[in-house]
């Protein structure tokens, strides 16, 4: 595939993991976080080098044709609002999840009355030409660090439309080592994130593991 240019908001597990992977995949990958300056960006720069862009989300966003959101869910529509014309006419992939009481949600098991954990919407009315994936946020990061169970890729759920940006977030999903299983257009949004529901039931809730559990879908 040919190199690509990836922003991705926020350093935490989930956009260093990803990071890693597109970085050592051959793309160029700039880091937008809160403070450039911080330790944790410092590590970052350390283990991928300078040729890494790690600044401001506008300076990451400026020079990238796809953004991934790896931020925390509550400071996405911020983010979305501010940046709205930096986000317009990119791919646009949320993996981030609205989830800012996860201890509290999870000990009261009140998964199903939950509300929205996805952005969406917000995308949608902000960025309208942006091309909006939902993907990388169904599972914990650890599959996307590792995602080989007993010798089986892990399937990642995700939605968004057809066309070569399908291609496009597709081959971002199997360089991170995962099988990309479309479930439809952003109208299927609830089922990817009914995904995250079931794995949080099955890793943390029944205890599994956050390192043991991912999906497959079986066919013949
Ligand atoms: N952790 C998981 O296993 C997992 C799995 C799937 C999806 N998710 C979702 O993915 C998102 C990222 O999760 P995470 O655990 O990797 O990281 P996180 O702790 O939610 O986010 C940390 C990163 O976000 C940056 N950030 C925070 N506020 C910001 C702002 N206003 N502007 C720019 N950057 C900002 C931080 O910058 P600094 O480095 O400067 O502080 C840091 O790099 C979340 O929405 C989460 O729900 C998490």
């Amino acid at each position: 595939m040919p190199e690509r240019r990836i922003a991705i908001l926020g350093a935490g597990p989930v956009g260093s993991t990803l990071g890693h992977k597109w970085a050592r995949a051959g793309h160029t990958v700039a880091f937008g976080v809160k403070d450039p300056s911080s330790e944790r960006a410092q590590s970052l720069r350390a283990h991928l080098g300078e040729h890494v862009l790690i600044g401001s989300p506008a300076d990451a966003l400026a020079m990238s044709d796809i953004a991934v959101l790896a931020v925390p869910g509550e400071v996405v529509e911020e983010l979305v609002t501010t940046h709205a014309h930096l986000l317009d006419h990119k791919i646009v992939i949320e993996a981030a999840n609205k989830l800012p009481h996860i201890q509290k949600t999870l000990s009261t098991k009140k998964w199903a009355d939950h509300e929205p954990l996805t952005s969406l919407s917000t995308l949608q009315a902000h960025a309208p030409h942006a091309q909006v994936y939902r993907a990388f946020n169904s599972y914990g990061w650890e599959p996307f660090a590792d995602p080989l169970y007993q010798g089986v890729q892990a399937d990642l759920f995700y939605c968004g439309p057809e066309g070569e940006a399908r291609t496009v977030v597709e081959q971002l999903i199997t360089e991170v080592g995962l099988c990309p299983v479309r479930l439809g257009d952003v109208d299927q949004v609830e089922v990817v994130d009914d995904v995250l529901r079931l794995w949080v039931t099955l890793a943390l809730l029944q205890g599994k593991g956050r390192d043991q559990v991912a999906l497959k879908v079986l066919t013949r």
